[in-house]
């Protein structure tokens, strides 16, 4: 069969209405995931035998979360030789972070700061998944999120929009790389489109009340730097944007992403989403649904079968063109098409993929995650010949390893905490107790976790959630550490050993009192294959610690929206807090820990921030630079910040604004300049139209080692005389 865009047009003008249709409508594979967890309800799941008969008859564009030789080859084999047009089945799943593989949470990952690192991990995935009959993932996730109570931020970037940005487009080069037809590759999903990390209170599924410049500058740009890296499809959101769902939402699908976006993928609803706007109270019936969802530009139901029962009658009414229900399935066989799929329906299967490198690259990415929050008295890393107690829940299970959403991993495959540390100093030097369940006591445990504490020079003390605590629909109204592990934290510290926290979590967590007794604390989230391998070697100093926080950690859940580009108010919080401010009167406003924090082995000081110019022409690029130099005489990897303020705008601009970051290798004792260049164009926001604008007037800048450090360097931007715009859109 060929390539080109004629025979698709061919293709098209053969079918039948109910086969159109049928290329918009998506299902489950109906088969159990070797996850623990499932990951959608069970809404309209059949035997896998009653969907042949959809598929024969051309009912069904895809399936997806199946996989494997055996199960994709035999639907296949359904669709192309025995459907009357032979037309390929697509067979999606979400391959989050890692395939059989798991790889670090997408927050873990985000705290890297590195996107290339990312984009490595994504082609793995991809190669991974695609020789097991995959064709499409549902991923990259560029929800920008700044509610630590939303489960999902686990499968986020973090709060902010640059670092969400460039880890997107970098997931999206990732798994597509630059030819969808070669069969290592996926086409990615950008979702949820749009704002569904702002789900109000934390709640999922929640209302996304939000301004429209709030989400115009912060929610959208990540969703549209994956849509400019070339994602082929993009996924509804299940919430509501300014009153109408996401998935029947005009002024989302098409006003923004066809017609000012340009993209030319095609649009899935989440699973059962469309059908979910009767629940909104948009739609007053499941038809009417499909009419909204349909003529918003929603190009294909994931689950709900909403188009297969409404869109046949609503063209026969005329409420629906059939022209437009082409486009649609053009949209989605050009997609088919890019993927090779006409070719070679089984494109894939029964290529060898090779688990060792992907097993080193998790080890690799799981070691750059992780985020040292605390290091009194240089504890880490550990001194050698000292002996360990490894205590608390996470110490020696195998459940809560690759967190929510590696659901093709087993947890059972990965190293635990017990094992990376017993490959590492051997079994004399290592004594391991539970001493509490995640979140309840254990008979005695206490007392056994104080004894073991007491036999040993040092305790590493592995806390926080579990695996089903983070994830989809797992909100927490409480996102402190369960009680039973804090009374474990402080019996352990009762011993008089040095603590060392090893934290593992989906979310930032409130944990003020653990943060206190921890010697040290080390954010570890849920690193997936080699967990305890690369746990054991930033603790025992094989490698530094060189992540830093994608998210704030809060002192308290009340503040939660905490983050660190929020707008200025006019009564700012002072130090010490005084009255009519914006203050709590029970806790500091800021965070325990701010964005873009972290440590390494070594320590850096910055020299003050350094402007080339203090008044920048219009069209000229400003170069922003600072001093480094190593003190502790250790080698560090340092994440280095650039942030600006607009000083004052139409439109009030947040108090702090990342603007660039580089990880930056840094010698013992060496001293090294970074330089950042900023451009017009970095200083757009949104204005009172929506439209982006620059204003001239001053700014602050910050070269900095997170959210709230350092002295700003001040320049003004001279009015535009004439020049044009920076390229605005
Ligand atoms: C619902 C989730 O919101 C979405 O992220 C996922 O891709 C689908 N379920 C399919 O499993």
């Amino acid at each position: 069969m060929g390539k080109d865009r004629h025979f698709l047009d061919q293709l098209l003008s053969r079918m039948t209405l109910e086969e159109k249709v049928g290329q918009l409508s998506l299902y489950s594979a109906d088969v159990k995931l070797a996850g623990a967890e499932t990951v959608n309800p069970a809404l309209t799941f059949k035997a896998p035998e009653s969907r042949f008969d959809d598929i024969r008859a051309g009912r069904v564009t895809g399936v997806f979360n199946g996989y494997g030789e055996d199960y994709v080859r035999s639907l296949q084999k359904i669709a192309v030789e025995q459907s009357r047009l032979g037309i390929p089945l697509i067979f999606g799943a979400d391959v989050i972070h890692g395939f059989r593989t798991a790889f670090p949470v997408p927050l873990a990952e985000a705290a890297s700061f590195e996107p290339e690192l990312a984009e490595r991990v994504a082609e793995t995935a991809a190669a991974e998944a695609a020789a097991e009959g995959l064709h499409w993932t549902f991923a990259p996730g560029a929800d920008l999120c700044r509610d630590a109570r939303w489960g999902r931020v686990v499968e986020s970037y973090g709060e902010d929009v640059l670092v969400a940005s460039r880890f997107a487009a970098a997931r999206v080069r990732g798994f597509q790389g630059g030819d969808l037809s070669d069969p290592r590759r996926l086409m990615a999903t950008v979702k949820h489109f749009a704002a569904y990390g702002a789900a109000e209170a934390g709640l999922d599924y929640n209302t996304a009340e939000i301004s429209r410049t709030t989400l115009i500058d912060h929610y959208l740009p990540p969703y549209r730097a994956a849509v400019d890296a070339g994602a082929g499809a993009v996924m509804t959101a299940f919430n509501d944007v300014d009153g109408v769902p996401a998935s029947a939402n005009r002024e989302l699908l098409t006003g923004l992403l066809r017609d000012r976006w340009g993209f030319e993928g095609f649009v899935v609803s989440d699973y059962n989403s469309d059908f979910e706007t009767v629940a909104h109270g948009l739609a007053d019936s499941p038809r009417e649904a499909a009419r909204l969802c349909f003529l918003a530009g929603l190009d294909m139901c994931m689950q709900s079968g909403l188009y297969a029962d409404h869109l046949p009658g609503l063209v026969a009414s005329g409420e629906v063109e059939e022209g437009a229900v082409d486009r649609a399935v053009l949209r989605v066989l050009r997609a088919k098409q890019a993927l090779g799929l006409f070719e070679n329906p089984y494109r894939g299967l029964g290529r060898a993929f090779d688990p060792a490198p992907a097993r080193a690259l998790a080890r690799e990415a799981a070691r750059r995650c992780q985020v040292l929050l605390k290091n009194a008295d240089g504890v880490l890393p550990l001194k050698a010949g000292m002996r360990v107690a490894l205590i608390g829940p996470f110490a020696r299970e195998h459940q809560h390893l690759n967190g929510a959403w590696a659901i093709f991993a087993a947890n059972g495959l990965s190293v635990n905490l017990e094992e990376g540390f017993l490959a590492a100093l051997g079994p004399d030097a290592l004594v391991v107790e539970p001493g509490c369940g995640i979140a309840e006591p254990i008979a005695g445990g206490l007392d056994d976790a104080a004894a073991a504490a007491r036999s040993a020079d040092v305790v590493l003390l592995a806390l926080g959630e579990g695996q089903h605590m983070s994830g989809e629909s797992r909100s927490r109204s409480d996102i402190g550490l369960p009680p039973a592990q804090l009374d474990l934290a402080r019996a352990v510290k009762q011993a008089g050993k040095p603590v060392v926290t090893l934290l593992r979590t989906g979310r930032p967590l409130a944990i003020p009192e653990l943060a206190e007794l921890s010697d040290a604390l080390l954010v570890t989230w849920f690193l997936g294959a080699e967990t305890g391998a690369a746990v054991a070697d930033v603790v025992l100093g094989r490698a530094a610690p060189s992540g830093r926080l994608p998210m704030s950690f809060p002192r308290r859940v009340g503040q939660a929206p905490i983050y660190y580009a929020r707008k200025p108010t006019g009564r700012p919080p002072q130090h010490p807090p005084g009255p009519f401010t914006a203050r709590y009167i029970d806790v500091e406003p800021t965070p325990l820990y701010p964005f873009g924090y972290g440590l390494g082995y070594g320590r850096v000081e910055y020299g003050p921030t350094q402007v080339s110019v203090a008044e920048l022409g219009w069209s000229e690029t400003l170069s922003v630079s600072c001093e480094l130099v190593e003190t502790a005489g250790a080698a560090i990897e340092e994440v280095v910040q650039l942030y600006i303020r607009d000083v004052a705008a139409s439109r009030i601009r947040p108090v702090r604004e990342l603007k660039d970051f580089r990880k930056v290798a840094i010698a013992g004792g060496a001293r090294v300049v970074v330089a950042f260049e900023l451009q017009t164009a970095d200083l757009r926001f949104a204005g009172e139209d929506g439209a982006l604008i620059v204003e001239p007037g001053a700014f602050d800048v910050w070269v900095a080692p997170h959210a709230q450090a350092g002295v700003p360097a001040r320049f003004v931007l001279l009015d535009r005389h004439g020049a044009e715009p920076p390229g605005v859109g």
